[in-house]
């Protein structure tokens, strides 16, 4: 069975349901409100659990009902959380999300994720003995990143780098990346340019040997030196957005570590992240493989 090693943030996911986006200085009554688990580094770990990866995560909580409730969560999907540790002076992560028509609107507050350390790494290197794939995203701190791509590297691990939020890397981050897995934005800020081809291209000269660029409904981008393509995105009724990317980073991960192309890896992708748009919140709409194989299935059926 692959193994997959993620680091990376537990938040507790406040939902609010709302027509529209509020104006600066607006007070709007909302539709329903609702708590799920979130956090791009846990939303990644179960959205490998789910594709039949075994699952590492790292990361921090705070000592408090909702880090249990993120801990619980993870439990039941079977991912291990020995690396997953509870920080005594910082609360659990937490991101406020409005969701209005399918848009969103993300405000994250850190609390312990923020106090992950390159110590904590290190102390929980034995969890990269052996990986198929170590992912990272950016809502801990870079240091402890660049620690844990260090740790995943020196055991020949292939790294996979989620730059979300974005912040500006350094070059000697960027050359511990096997694949970076980026949107538009992330895309635009990351190489300066505004066109796909051009961006994907400014970072090959960068020194990352894979880029995968997730599009939204014009579905993702992949370009390595001898290769580049697109795969469309199929068409879906759009609910909520969010966890969409995380999908996409875990199905793609764990089909990479199993040895399909990129392609086909980036094909799953596409596909676990349109289904993962179906459905409200983030953990609670991550599918499982099976109905991502069933959705293949169904579009390459011969008409
Ligand atoms: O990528 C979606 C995630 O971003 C949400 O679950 C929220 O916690 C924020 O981290
Ligand atoms: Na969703």
């Amino acid at each position: 069975m692959t193994r997959i090693v993620v680091v990376g943030s537990l938040n507790l996911d406040l939902v609010m349901q709302t027509p529209r986006l509020p104006a600066l200085g607006e007070t709007l009554l909302g539709g329903p409100f609702s708590t799920a688990e979130g956090g791009k580094g846990a939303n990644q770990s179960v959205a490998c659990a789910r594709m039949g990866a075994s699952v590492d995560h790292l990361g921090k909580v705070g000592d408090d009902p909702f880090g249990g409730r993120l801990l619980e969560s993870l439990l039941r999907e079977g991912v291990g959380v020995a690396g997953v540790h509870a920080c005594p002076d910082a609360p659990t992560g937490v991101a406020q999300i409005s969701v209005a028509g399918g848009d969103n609107a993300i405000v994250v507050a850190p609390g312990a994720n923020g106090r992950l350390t390159p110590q904590d790494l290190r102390a929980d290197a034995r969890l990269f003995d052996g990986a198929g794939a170590a992912l990272f995203q950016l809502e801990v701190p870079l240091d402890a990143v660049a620690e844990g791509l260090d740790l995943a590297r020196s055991r020949g691990v292939p790294t996979i780098l989620n730059p979300a939020p974005w912040q500006p890397l350094p070059q000697e981050v960027l050359d511990r990346v096997d694949t970076l897995v980026l949107n538009r934005v992330e895309l635009a800020q990351c190489s300066g340019r505004e066109g796909a081809e051009e961006g994907l291209e400014r970072i090959l000269e960068r020194g990352v040997p894979r880029v995968v660029l997730t599009a939204g409904a014009e579905g993702a981008y992949y370009r390595t030196r001898e290769e580049r393509g697109r795969v469309p995105a199929p068409q879906v009724r759009v609910v909520d957005t969010t966890g969409a990317g995380d999908t996409f980073v875990g199905a793609f991960a764990v089909l990479l570590a199993e040895g399909a192309s990129l392609e086909e890896a980036v094909r799953w992708g596409v596909h676990a992240g349109a289904l993962a748009c179906t459905r409200l919140g983030a953990q609670p709409s991550i599918p499982v493989r099976r109905e991502v194989e069933a959705f293949l299935g169904e579009r390459s059926a011969p008409r």
